[in-house]
């Protein structure tokens, strides 16, 4: 007999791939953001966007919601128009046309495009390789599929605990990669811009993960969900070479793109004898993604680049960046000074908790990060994401001295979170 929290019994039994009893971090989060006297709650924990997508994209989904043919089942790999308008978005930085009809799909957000990818090609036993920290919903979707994680850490910059420094000093043992490697090892999950490092892979870096994925036949899973924000050059795995091209299925997401994570639309790009199976994967999960939304992202893309919107993003994500972070050099706390993306940790070692606080049991027992993202919501009224979650329980160590803060928030939130955040001053040693 199960039972639920509210103590209701229930006589079927769940899967145990669903049945695990460790809360996970966003229900600890979103729960004792809802839950703390100190309201309303900034929340700087969950990636979603404190704005509204651009009012192009708004008109275009208004005007697609009216028409009779984008309110019915889209095609599994996507309607054309969106494929059409990704391919020209982004043949310039492969060099060549990306053809719509073999080398994009259509997904419901990215999310489903890496479950899609991971049905497609994982089975009973494959090891996948996975750099730590990672996106925890790699995990449940590799597990699956039936396969294992298998995961080596970025180690962080030297300094860290002391000195600020670029989130690209995260960096890659290449030997501990290739020592990781075993025959059954089918995939690698790169993650660039990183979540929740805001590290991008250099060129370099690229090639050293690129070759080793060459010479022993793994599939590389880009996940680019943040390309379009970055803040030092960009380069993507797939355009390396066409050997790396030929074993490389990108992720992206068209909901991260536009600020609008709730329409859930994404893609996959890759050679035609990946993605077609990508396709089937998902044709038999969901079978098609939201088809009216699928219309306004088509828009969206055909417009953004006249619109300018692509270089307003970075503009404006980079100054919010900015904005926040001043408190970190105010209060002299070390961080990581994120490369691309929209998230940036911050080094907390400096923050002495008080003794004998009054933690509840689900975050007493664990790491020390979640007990600080417990103390700055109750306290300070400020929700971030605690990052050991992002490891796997071997190396939570590292993540818990860091603590995960998103800036895609209205500029005042972004102060209301610095002045609350400037009470943190009596707590650091
Ligand atoms: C690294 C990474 N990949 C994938 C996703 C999921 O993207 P989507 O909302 O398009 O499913 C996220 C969302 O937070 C993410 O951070």
């Amino acid at each position: 007999m199960t039972q639920l929290k509210n103590g209701i019994k229930s006589p079927i039994q769940p899967s145990p791939r669903v049945a695990g009893n460790v809360q996970d971090v966003w229900s600890i989060i979103n729960a004792a953001a809802a839950s703390t006297p100190n309201q309303p709650v900034v929340n700087m924990g969950q990636g979603f966007f404190g704005y509204n997508p651009p009012q192009f994209l708004i008109d275009a989904a208004k005007s697609a919601v009216e028409r009779l043919d984008c309110n019915q089942y889209a095609p599994p790999k996507g309607r054309l128009r969106l494929r059409e308008a990704i391919s020209n978005a982004y043949s310039p930085f492969w060099g060549r046309k990306l053809d719509p009809e073999t080398e994009i799909t259509i997904t419901t957000g990215a999310n489903e495009g890496f479950l899609s990818c991971c049905m497609a090609f994982l089975q009973q036993g494959d090891e996948v390789l996975l750099l730590e920290p990672f996106f925890d919903q790699y995990i449940s979707n590799i597990e699956m599929a039936g396969a294992k994680v298998v995961s080596v850490v970025l180690q962080p910059p030297k300094s860290g605990m002391t000195k600020t420094h670029s989130a690209g000093e995260w960096s890659l043992d290449i030997l501990a990669l290739k020592k990781a490697i075993t025959p059954r090892t089918r995939m690698l999950v790169l993650n660039t811009p990183h979540n929740p490092l805001g590290k991008i892979f250099n060129p370099e870096e690229l090639k050293q993960i690129a070759d080793v994925c060459v010479e022993n036949n793994i599939l590389i899973i880009s996940d680019e969900v943040y390309d379009r924000l970055f803040y030092v050059p960009f380069s993507r795995i797939a355009t390396l070479s066409p050997e790396v091209e030929r074993i490389t299925l990108t992720l992206s997401s068209a909901g991260k793109n536009f600020y609008a994570t709730g329409w859930r639309v994404g893609w996959v790009m890759g050679p035609p004898e990946l993605v077609s199976y990508v396709t089937k994967a998902h044709a038999r999960i969901c079978f098609c993604s939201p088809s009216p939304l699928q219309e306004a992202f088509a828009i969206g893309f055909e417009q953004a680049e006249e619109n300018g919107f692509w270089d307003e993003c970075i503009t404006d994500v980079k100054s919010k960046m900015d904005l926040f972070n001043e408190i970190w050099h105010e209060l002299d706390m070390p961080f990581s000074e994120p490369e691309g993306g929209y998230f940036v940790v911050v080094n907390m070692s400096k923050v002495q908790l008080p003794e004998n606080y009054d933690f509840p049991t689900h975050v007493l027992n664990r790491p020390r990060d979640f007990k600080l993202a417990w103390f700055l919501i109750q306290e300070l009224g400020v929700a971030a994401i605690p990052p050991s979650e992002f490891y796997s329980p071997a190396n939570q160590h590292i993540g818990e001295q860091w603590m995960r803060f998103a800036v895609c928030k209205p500029d005042e939130v972004l102060e209301t979170a610095k002045e609350r955040l400037r009470g943190l001053k009596k707590y650091i040693n």
